[in-house]
């Protein structure tokens, strides 16, 4: 996945916008997933999967710091991801099928907090964002 130039400026200003509202957003995103992708809870049979729970908010933030990370890493996605990338290909072997539900479902939280900025321009460039992360975390497994 290709970011031009234009898409790395466009997910520095969207992700800019999240401030301090990255734990929440990560949350609904998981939440969103959960519940229009039942099958991705076969991943968190240790969680507690109800709205509202705690488990939930703990691993949004944990999400919303990973993508923090790589908003500031977004020539160097492989070094700044190699430690996710390795526990969800190798340890937690997450099937990649899986990546896009939770792409769509950030996707989907960005826009309901952010429907003003979220423009066709800035959706695209978040998209090849969320993809090109999915790739680092996928990349491993087999
Ligand atoms: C944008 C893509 C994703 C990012 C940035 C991400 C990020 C993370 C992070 C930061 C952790 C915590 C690592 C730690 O505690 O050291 C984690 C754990 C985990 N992830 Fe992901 N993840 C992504 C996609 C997925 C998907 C699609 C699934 C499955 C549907 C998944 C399943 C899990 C599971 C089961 C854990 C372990 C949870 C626990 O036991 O605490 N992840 N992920």
């Amino acid at each position: 996945m290709v970011l031009s130039s234009d898409d790395k400026a466009n997910i520095k200003a969207a992700w800019s916008k999240v401030g301090g509202h990255g734990a929440e957003y990560g949350a609904e995103a998981l939440e969103r997933m959960f519940h229009s992708f039942p099958t991705t809870k076969t991943y968190f049979p240790h969680f507690d999967l109800s709205h509202g729970s705690a488990q939930i908010k703990v691993h949004g933030k944990k999400v919303a710091e990973a993508l923090t990370n790589a908003s500031n890493h977004l020539d160097d996605l492989y070094s700044a991801l190699s430690d996710l990338s390795d526990l969800h290909a190798h340890k937690l072997r997450v099937d990649p099928v899986n990546f896009k539900l939770l792409s769509h479902s950030l996707l989907v939280t960005l826009a309901n907090h952010h429907p003003n900025e979220f423009t066709p321009s800035i959706h695209a460039s978040l998209d090849k964002f969320f993809a090109a992360v999915g790739t680092v975390l996928t990349s491993k497994y087999r």
